[in-house]
């Protein structure tokens, strides 16, 4: 690892604080996919976030091989994809085959939800069920083949009911989390037992750009406002994970800011003025009509209604 801030986590291993997100929007293998990761490794990055899902692992590990970096250097996370929660250790097989890696630093169960192969969401309780997906997770511990395990996308309720019969404590929970999502009950629950949370979506995909609370405190920093929105996040001592496949603003994510108290508490409070208290993520758009990806937000633990507003 470089000299970038790094978190420990609850195995006494080491995370960077910052890493880039591999999420391009569309699922698939790109040339982009392989220049981002090659631009991030030149300027520091040691941290790359992907998923089976996003279809793109292949392009991620040429581009770390392209851009000469030791594997050993950098932290890889990847993720346990729905349909595949009836077959988590040839899962990561495939991921590992695909990343070019013998083992992955991170992986994740990326939603609590299994889907079947045709993608229909199972109850709860049917099986597998998290804990039982959970059980084959940590035997990828015993084998090497993950150096860490976690979750994402758990609400307090099912972190609860996971940790009911985990014998292994999740590194990681990765939820979405900016000024509009601060999440400041989970993160507050997840330092009680020791996990840290990963924020996704840490930018709020550039939708708060134009936010005049947080340009003024860019514009007293002579700094952005992606550049506060990361820096407020590794204040709370989360870790972020923006996505750019922009040489310029991969750089400038790097480039973070000292806040003040005062600054982090505004930022804190800013979900509470009326209307900001929301996902920014398409998969809670109203046109779901109140579900994600099967589940009601009731059986996903989130207090959310539709389109990812959360009630007053
Ligand atoms: N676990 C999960 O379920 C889950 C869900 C969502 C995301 N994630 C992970 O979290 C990562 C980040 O989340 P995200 O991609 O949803 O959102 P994000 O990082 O908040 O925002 C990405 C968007 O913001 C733009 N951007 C990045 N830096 C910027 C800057 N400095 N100034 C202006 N615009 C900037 C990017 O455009 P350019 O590329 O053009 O710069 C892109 O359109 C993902 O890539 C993925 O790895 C995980």
């Amino acid at each position: 690892m470089n000299d970038a801030l790094l978190y420990k986590l609850n195995n006494g291993l080491s995370i960077p604080a910052l890493g880039v997100g591999c999420w391009m929007g569309q699922v698939g293998e790109s040339d982009q996919v392989r220049q981002m990761i090659v631009w991030a490794l030149e300027l520091g990055y040691r941290h790359i976030d992907t998923a089976s899902n996003y279809g793109n692992e292949e392009s991620v590990g040429k581009g770390l091989r392209d851009s000469g970096v030791d594997r050993a250097e950098v932290f890889i996370t990847t993720k346990l994809a729905s349909e595949d929660h009836g077959r988590v250790s040839a899962a990561l097989d495939e991921s590992l085959v695909k990343l070019g890696t013998s083992y992955v630093d991170l992986f994740l169960m990326h939603w609590p939800q299994a889907l079947t192969k045709t993608g229909e969401a199972l109850p709860p309780d049917a099986s597998p069920t998290i804990a039982e997906t959970w059980r084959e997770m940590e035997i990828l511990v015993e084998t090497g083949k993950a150096k860490s395990i976690g979750v994402s996308n758990f609400s307090i309720k099912l972190l609860d009911k996971l940790l009911e019969s985990a014998r292994i404590i999740p590194a990681i929970n990765q939820v979405e989390a900016h000024p509009c999502l601060p999440q400041h009950s989970l993160l507050e629950y997840c330092r009680h037992k020791g996990l840290l949370l990963t924020a996704y979506s840490p930018v709020a995909k550039n939708k708060l750009s134009g936010n005049d609370v947080l340009g003024e405190i860019a514009a007293k920093h002579n700094a952005t406002v992606a550049q506060v929105l990361l820096s407020w996040g590794i204040g709370r001592s989360t870790i972020v994970i923006p996505k750019s496949a922009n040489l310029e603003r991969l750089k400038e994510n790097l480039t973070l800011i000292s806040l003040s108290p005062e600054e982090m508490r505004i930022i804190n409070e800013l979900h509470k003025e009326e209307g900001m208290h929301h996902s920014v993520c398409g998969f809670h758009s109203a046109a779901l009509g109140g579900s994600c990806f099967g589940w009601t937000y009731e059986q996903l633990g989130w207090e959310m209604a539709l389109g990812g507003v959360v009630p007053r």
